[in-house]
């Protein structure tokens, strides 16, 4: 067997996260390897955000992130903003925008954005070695060596950025948290995130809307999200779902405000103007017919407002601004943006994401147990992590 070929680091995962901590390792001196078992860099990147890729959030804080230690993306985050991001986007000259909700879009493709990274990594003398999948890892005399592919290489760091499960197809794995548990650090159970979310049994009936989408506010626990929902053959998705199905746990209900907008006692308003009018159609210039028909259906007031007792209109306003959903799955991590939980925080300094136990063991991106809300957050946490271990290597 060939001598290992020897580096400074050893990047696992040539995704957003690994990417951009090898850049930035690689201009600031130090010999990285990345190590990718698939035949091209940068594949989630590729397929985000519908093609055009969604880079950061311009409203990026620790609160819109989901871990056992809320505090733990702090330091990172502070340290390497959309604003710096942005700077490296436009140092590339590629052209951006603003969507909604602070979400920052490509205006082209999300190529732009893979090039752009391996053209940071080219800067900083940077080997990439894909189509090599892992054999083996080990640990000895500080120095960790790995197997992989054609490859035989040995480095003091190691940087796992080998993200989580969602989208197997898409060559995604739990490897990162086989290679935690080896070197003895916890793991917090992974879940998909980011997912639609399934309902059954009576429930199903709402399935006659499949493709119907309307602007609701969508709750579970203390998470509130008001942005689009959409009814699918298997359940709900659309972006105020996907948002709360991070928070969501088996048996909890999902409630949906299908009125955000309307003001308290905006039924009794209705039936004070137009007694004749149907909750139907009073409905129906709000939201989209066939929704409309199916809530009114199943709320089955009195053919006419100007009928329908103020009691029982104000019992249809609650539940219309609080549609109580038991959902009895969700689509899995086939189906899921992010994988929520991961290796635990606790192990990891949050300056470094080293990890406490094994020092030149660094975690970073998804693998971690930090998961953004759906708009950007989930790669700037990515680029936000690799530049903090980055700055350690
Ligand atoms: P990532 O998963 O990107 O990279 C991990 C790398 O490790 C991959 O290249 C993989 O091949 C490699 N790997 C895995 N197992 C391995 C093994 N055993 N051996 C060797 N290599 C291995 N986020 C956002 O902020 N804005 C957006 O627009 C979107 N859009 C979006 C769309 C879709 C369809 C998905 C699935 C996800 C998004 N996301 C997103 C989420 C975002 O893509 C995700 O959070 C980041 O890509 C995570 O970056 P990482 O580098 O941590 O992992």
């Amino acid at each position: 067997m060939p001598a290992p070929r020897p580096f400074d680091a050893i990047i696992l995962g040539a995704g957003g996260a690994g990417l951009m901590c090898a850049a930035i390792a690689g201009q600031r001196g130090r010999r990285v390897l990345v190590i990718d078992h698939a035949p091209e860099p940068g594949r989630k990147i590729l397929i985000s955000g519908g093609g055009r890729c969604n880079f950061t959030n311009v409203h990026t804080a620790p609160d819109r992130y989901l871990s056992a230690n809320p505090h733990f993306a702090r330091s990172a985050l502070a340290r390497y903003t959309p604003r710096d991001f942005l700077d490296l986007v436009e140092k590339h000259r590629i052209a951006w925008h603003e969507k909604t909700l602070g979400q920052l879009f490509c205006d082209g493709s999300a190529r732009q954005i893979v090039a752009m990274l391996l053209e940071e990594c080219r800067a900083g003398g940077v080997t990439l070695g894909l189509d090599a999948p892992v054999r083996n890892v080990t640990h000895a005399d500080a120095l960790f060596r790995v197997e992989a592919g054609s490859w035989t290489a040995e480095a003091p760091a190691l940087v796992i950025a080998t993200g989580g499960p969602s989208i197997p197809k898409l060559g995604a794995t739990g490897f990162a948290y086989d290679l935690a548990r080896q070197f003895g650090l916890k793991v917090v159970e992974p879940r998909p995130a980011l997912v639609p979310l399934t309902l059954g049994g009576d429930e199903a009936l709402f399935r006659e809307l499949s493709g119907v989408a309307a602007p609701v506010e969508a709750r579970c626990g203390k998470a509130a999200f008001r942005e689009a929902a959409l009814f699918t053959h298997k359940g709900l998705s659309g972006p105020a779902i996907l948002q709360v199905s991070s928070y969501w746990k088996r048996g909890q209900a999902v409630a949906i405000d299908f009125l955000p907008q309307a003001p308290a006692g905006w039924l009794r308003e209705a039936k004070r103007q137009r007694p004749k009018a149907k909750l139907a159609s009073v409905l129906g210039e709000q939201l989209p017919s066939r929704l409309a028909d199916t809530l009114a259906e199943r709320i089955a007031l009195a053919a006419e407002l100007g009928n329908a007792p103020d009691k029982a209109l104000d019992s249809a306003e609650q539940r219309l601004s609080a549609w109580e959903f038991q959902p009895n799955g969700s689509e899995g991590f086939a189906k899921a943006e992010v994988t929520a939980g991961g290796i635990s925080t606790a192990e990891l300094s949050q300056q470094t994401m080293e990890a406490k136990k094994l020092p030149g063991l660094h975690v970073i991106g998804e693998a971690v147990d930090v998961t953004g809300w759906l708009g950007g957050y989930n790669f700037q946490w990515a680029w936000a992590s690799g530049v903090a271990a980055a700055q350690a290597l």
